[in-house]
C-alpha cells in the first residue's frame, strides 16, 4: 500500500479512480444522497489542535440550538425533500443523555420516515444505547487518524484506544456507523494513511468520511500546509475499492479546498453530500477551518447548488433515506 501510495500520479491515478468509480457503479449506480447537516452547538469541551471549535480557542463566539431551533431546521429540511438529518456539534455537555432522548423522540414523531444521523463525538455505552433506543439510527465518529503517535499528538484530551472502543461500541449497539479521517496532517506519512485504510477495511463501516486537513487562524496548526485535493481523492478511491458497500461524502472540506473539489470526489467513488441546514444566523460560527464553504447561503441555495453540481459530475441526486447496502444487508 505505502509503495502504491509513493506511485501514484499520471495514469495510475486516472486507473485509480476509474477502478473507484466502477466499484460505486456497482454497488449505488449513479445515485448521489443528501443529507441535510444541522450544526447544533459549536461549544465543545476538548481541545483538537487543528479543529477552530477546540476549547482553547477563545475568540470563537459560541451558540447552541434549543431544541425547538432544531426541529425547525428539520421541518425546513424535510419541505426541501431531505430524508436523512445530520445533528452535529462540538462536544457540549449540555445535551444531556435525556435531552438528547427527548430530541430524538420529537424528530422521530414529526418524520417518521427519515433517518437520524447523530454526530456528537464521544459518550460512555449507556447514552449512546439510549440515543439509539430513541431512534438514533446512524453515528458519524471518524477516527481522525489510525496512528497512536499522530492521534496523541493532535488529541490532547482524548485517548487513542477510547476513539477506537468507541466505534466498536456503536457497532455492537447496532448503529450504522461512519468512521474516516483527516489527510494531510501535519507530519503524516504515506504509511500512517495506508493504516488508516487498513483500519477501514478491518473495521467495516457503513460510513467513511475523509476530508483535507485545513488550518483555522486561532488554532496551534494555524501556520500548517492543508491537506490536497489529490491525496484526498486517492484516499476516497482507494476507501471505496476497500469498503465498496460504504456511504462516502464528498466532504465540505473537498469544496473548500478547491471550487470542484465535491464534483471530482463524486468523481473518485464518493456518492454523498450533506449540505447545511443550520440558521444563517449561526452558519459562520461553527468554523472548523478558514474559508468554509456555504456559511452566507440559504439552505434552499445549497440544496439546488447541489443539485446542478450533481448533474454536472454526471450523476443524479437521490432524496431517499440512503440506507447502506450493508445495513441493509444485516437486516
Ligand atoms: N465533535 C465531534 C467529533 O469530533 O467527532 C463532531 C464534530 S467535529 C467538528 C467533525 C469533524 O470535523 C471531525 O471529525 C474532524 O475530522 C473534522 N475537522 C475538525 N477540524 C478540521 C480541520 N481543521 N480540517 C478538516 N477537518 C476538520
Ligand atoms: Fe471538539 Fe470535534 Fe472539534 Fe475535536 S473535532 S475540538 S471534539 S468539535
Ligand atoms: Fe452551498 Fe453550493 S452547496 S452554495
Amino acid at each position: 500500500m505505502v509503495d502504491l501510495l509513493s506511485h501514484l500520479g499520471g495514469d495510475l491515478r486516472r486507473q485509480l479512480y476509474d477502478l473507484a468509480h466502477a466499484a460505486r457503479i456497482r454497488t449505488y449506480g449513479r445515485a448521489v444522497y443528501l443529507r441535510g447537516l444541522i450544526e447544533f452547538s459549536n461549544i465543545c469541551k476538548q481541545n483538537c489542535l487543528y479543529c477552530g471549535l477546540r476549547s482553547g480557542n477563545k475568540s470563537l463566539s459560541r451558540y447552541r440550538l434549543l431544541p425547538e431551533e432544531i426541529l425547525n431546521c428539520c421541518r425546513e429540511g424535510y419541505a426541501l425533500g431531505y430524508r436523512t438529518f445530520v445533528l452535529q456539534s462540538g462536544e457540549d455537555d449540555w445535551y444531556t443523555t435525556e435531552k438528547l432522548v427527548l430530541l430524538i423522540a420529537a424528530v422521530k414523531q414529526l418524520f417518521p420516515d427519515a433517518a437520524l444521523t447523530l454526530s456528537i463525538g464521544e459518550r460512555d455505552d449507556e447514552c449512546y444505547s439510549r440515543l439509539y433506543a430513541a431512534g438514533a439510527d446512524r453515528f458519524l465518529l471518524r477516527h481522525e487518524t489510525a496512528s497512536a503517535n499522530l492521534y496523541r499528538s493532535f488529541h490532547p484530551t482524548m485517548e487513542y484506544e477510547n476513539r477506537q472502543d468507541r466505534l466498536n461500541a456503536l457497532q455492537r449497539i447496532g448503529y450504522q456507523v461512519g468512521a474516516g479521517f483527516m489527510v494531510g496532517l501535519p507530519d503524516q506519512t504515506a504509511a500512517d494513511l495506508a493504516e488508516d485504510l487498513l483500519y477501514l477495511q478491518q473495521l467495516q463501516p457503513d460510513m467513511i468520511g475523509i476530508g483535507p486537513f485545513l488550518p483555522h487562524r486561532d488554532t496551534p496548526l494555524k501556520d500548517e500546509l492543508p491537506g490536497t485535493v489529490e491525496d484526498t481523492l486517492d484516499m476516497i478511491a482507494l476507501a471505496r475499492l476497500m469498503v465498496p458497500d460504504a456511504l462516502i461524502p464528498a466532504t465540505t472540506a473537498m469544496g473548500t479546498a478547491h471550487p470542484n473539489g465535491r464534483e471530482r470526489a463524486l468523481q473518485a467513488g464518493a456518492n454523498v453530500l450533506m449540505p447545511n441546514l443550520s440558521p444563517m444566523a449561526v452558519r459562520a460560527k461553527y468554523m472548523l477551518y478558514n474559508n468554509k464553504i456555504c456559511t452566507g447561503d440559504e439552505s434552499a441555495q445549497c440544496r439546488f447548488c447541489l443539485e446542478q453540481r450533481v448533474k454536472s459530475a454526471g450523476f443524479h441526486v437521490d432524496m431517499g433515506r440512503g440506507d447502506s447496502l450493508k445495513h441493509l444487508s444485516r437486516s
